[in-house]
């Protein structure tokens, strides 16, 4: 399959490009040859199955993990051969969102979302707040839950403050590790929008692992579908729901026929 337009103009570099990633732990061969374009601007979806290696490629992309060999090429520059402070300033250009949202339950919402910008940037206060209530209001929060506590909040709007934080720093990329696991369909709709809407207003990248396969066609430009240890299919949702490929088609017969 070639490569899929993206709806977003931007998309024409490439943001992430991944060269023939290998991985293995012990003897268990994870990746084994992973190739992947994700232009600037679009949002990439990987589908696999459980323990296909989703989280290990997506920890190579923001170089929390290390290949055997291979390229990581972020906007150009590859990061496999990077050191820690080099390596550093490439995540501060990315925004991450994990499957718990993974926020400070002793700060605020606000002091959540400032986090990053007091952490990375030498903004003053009123940067600071503006930034935050700009994100927070993009992702649906109105003014009020900036003084309560993650404790306080519904699983949804914890995952919206999570990403807020995500995007508070303009990142280039976003990496969304399941999402919406775990959530009901309501946040889940919610939470797709408000992936769509990051990269509509911000024009961000996106690269989402899911297992849910309706989210995934929500957001995708592309969709990525890992089986082996490497990419068996790869193109638009469209491309991917015709694909002959067996894992994908039984992966998405199981998901079609219980839905
Ligand atoms: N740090 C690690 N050490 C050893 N094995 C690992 C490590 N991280 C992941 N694995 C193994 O790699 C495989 C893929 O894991 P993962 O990427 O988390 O799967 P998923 O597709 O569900 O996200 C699993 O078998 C997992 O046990
Ligand atoms: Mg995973």
């Amino acid at each position: 399959m070639s490569p899929p337009a993206s709806r977003s103009p931007a998309a024409s570099r490439p943001m992430i490009q991944v060269e023939d990633l290998h991985k293995t732990f012990g003897d268990h061969k994870v990746l084994t040859g992973i190739n992947l374009t994700v232009p600037a601007g679009s949002t990439c979806v990987i589908l696999g199955g459980s323990g296909s290696g989703k989280t290990v490629l997506m920890k190579h992309m923001i170089g929390l993990l290390k290949p055997d060999s291979g390229k990581v090429i972020i906007d150009g520059e590859d990061i496999v051969p990077m050191g820690v402070e080099a390596l550093q300033k490439v995540r501060n250009t990315f925004g991450m969102v994990f499957q718990a949202a993974a926020l400070f339950d002793s700060m605020t919402v606000f002091e959540n979302v400032a986090f990053p910008l007091r952490e990375h940037t030498k903004d003053p206060e009123d940067v600071i707040r503006q930034k935050v209530r700009a994100r927070l209001d993009l992702m649906g929060l109105k003014r009020d839950v900036e003084d309560r506590f993650p404790a306080d909040l519904s699983g949804g709007m914890r995952k919206r403050v999570g990403l807020a934080r995500a995007i508070v720093m303009d990142p280039k990329v976003v990496l969304y590790d399941e999402p919406t696991t775990g959530l009901d369909p309501i946040t889940t709709d919610y939470v797709d929008e408000m992936i769509l809407a990051a990269q509509r207003e911000l024009g961000v990248t996106s690269v989402v692992i899911s297992h849910d396969i309706s989210s995934a066609f929500n957001v995708a430009d592309q969709i990525a579908f890992l089986s082996k240890g490497v990419i068996v299919a790869n193109g638009t949702p469209e491309q991917l729901r015709e694909s002959e490929h067996p894992a994908v088609k039984v992966f998405l017969e199981t998901w079609f026929g219980k839905n």
